[in-house]
């Protein structure tokens, strides 16, 4: 069978967590592919809440594949803590979780590294989440990385080797201290590379094709969001990896004839976390009244999230990039209180309405709005798309004109339970 991809749309967090693990039961196995501990997948299943930030967002479901790919960084101190915050809902991580022996080691040194190029970038920074994600791909880059394989032998050398040129950077380039930092957090670095080499390493491109072959179902998993894409984002406030579909062939290694449906995930607005430009952005009560009704604060850093309303030309663009063929629209119970609703479907930039995404956004670009009405329900209640308010519907079938894909599942609360499968009739 051939693997189906699930990325977010926008700049993160749109409800990635939530959708993989809605969607689990109809597969053998879930995968990340690109990212690392960056990313906050937030799960809501009955009572209890879990924020994955490595594990893939399948592993509360009994009997699936959870793989951590070959494209994904890892850090062994938040991994630690993950499995020990998982395990207390009595699942055995062991027995399902798969590690890609090619995947990359976040080292103390790149979180270190990480702090001090973001300081010394000043007001230019990025607002990286300072889990040292550039710093490692930028040691695979450039071929200087760690990788889970290597930790079978001759570890502790390979680490002194590695660490000691990160050192030198710090000194000489950064002027860092970093003694202290790094003391602090290097045992307990340690102590999370013990706790990782209980799982099972793979070879994860062998073991996905195989899947593949045997007729398995295969979902793979994003993390981040196609405008933070280190070549398609608003560079140079991305992440460092290819959060788009093409990521998925790299991450997991395999072939793009192989690539199934491809799941696009919008919030029906939009927020951002971090630095660079943000066209829709929204610095009244509007937007905070939107940050307060989606608890809009980060997953793995807890930063309020800039909001605004939903970008059009950005969808467009983030769609024509991963060859969406589905969208899921999350979050639409974050606007039941607004008499009315825009939404950009365009940019004015020296005079010019243009709607394809340009090569920079700039403070030129302002957002051309159409303004649709208010359904002014309380969403989070409903089950069936039956009971849709009108305006909800029309809201729908907007975005739906405007993009040419179906909306096939609309999110209406963060709880598993609260989504909404829908057939359009
Ligand atoms: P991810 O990184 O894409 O997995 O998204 P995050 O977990 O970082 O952020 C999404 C947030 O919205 C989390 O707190 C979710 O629990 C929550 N959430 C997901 N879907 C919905 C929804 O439909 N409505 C509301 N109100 N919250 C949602
Ligand atoms: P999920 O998977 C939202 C943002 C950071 C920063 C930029 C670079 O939960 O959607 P990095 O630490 O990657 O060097 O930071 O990217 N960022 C995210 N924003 N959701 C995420 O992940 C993010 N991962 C990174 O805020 O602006
Ligand atoms: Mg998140």
């Amino acid at each position: 069978m051939k693997v189906d991809v699930i990325l977010g749309l926008q700049w993160g967090d749109e409800g990635k967590g939530k959708i993989v693990d809605v969607l689990t039961p109809k597969y053998d196995a879930i995968s990340r592919f690109q990212g690392g501990p960056n990313a906050g997948h937030t799960l809501e299943i009955n009572d209890f809440k879990q924020v994955l930030h490595t594990i893939p967002s399948g592993i509360f479901h009994e009997n699936k594949i959870n793989l951590i790919g070959n494209g994904v960084v890892l850090d062994p101190m938040v991994f630690k803590k993950e499995i020990e915050s998982i395990k207390k809902h009595n699942i055995d991580l062991t027995k399902n979780l798969y590690i890609s022996k090619k995947a990359h080691l976040i080292l103390p040194t790149h979180k270190l590294l990480d702090a001090a190029s973001e300081a010394a970038k000043g007001e230019t920074k990025i607002g990286s989440t300072l889990k040292g994600i550039g710093p490692t791909y930028k040691d695979k880059i450039g071929r200087d990385g760690l990788r889970v394989g290597d930790l079978v032998e001759n570890f502790e050398e390979k680490y002194k080797t590695r660490t000691q040129a990160h050192k030198e950077m710090l000194e000489k380039f950064f002027n860092f201290d970093y003694k202290q930092m790094l003391e602090d957090c290097e045992k307990e670095w340690f102590e999370g590379i013990e706790a990782l080499k209980a799982f099972k390493f793979v070879d994860s491109e062998h073991m996905v094709n195989e899947l593949i072959n045997d007729e398995k179902s295969v979902l793979a998993e994003g993390a981040q969001g196609t405008l933070l894409d280190i070549d398609f984002g608003s560079y140079p406030f991305v992440t460092s990896s290819n959060t788009i579909c093409a990521g998925a062939c790299t991450g997991l290694g395999i072939a793009p004839q192989k690539i199934g449906s491809v799941f696009g995930i919008f919030k029906a607005y939009c927020t951002r976390v971090g630095m660079g430009p943000f066209p829709t952005e929204l610095f009244d009560e509007t937007g905070q009244k939107l940050r307060d009704s989606g608890n809009e604060y980060g997953s793995t850093t807890g930063r309020p999230r800039r909001c605004g309303w939903l970008d059009l030309v950005a969808l467009k663009y983030s769609i024509m990039i991963n060859g969406v063929t589905e969208l899921f629209m999350m979050k639409g119970d974050v606007l039941d209180d607004f008499d009315t609703i825009k939404v950009c479907v365009g940019y004015e930039i020296d005079g010019e309405v243009v709607d394809k995404f340009p090569f920079e956004l700039n403070d030129d670009v302002k957002p051309v709005y159409v303004e649709l009405p208010g359904w002014k329900t309380d969403l989070t209640k409903l089950t069936s798309e039956d009971e849709f308010p009108e305006e909800l519907n029309n809201y729908i079938n907007f975005i739906e004109d405007e993009t040419g894909l179906p909306i096939t599942i609309a999110s209406v609360g963060p709880n598993r339970a609260q989504t909404i499968l829908l057939e359009r009739k």
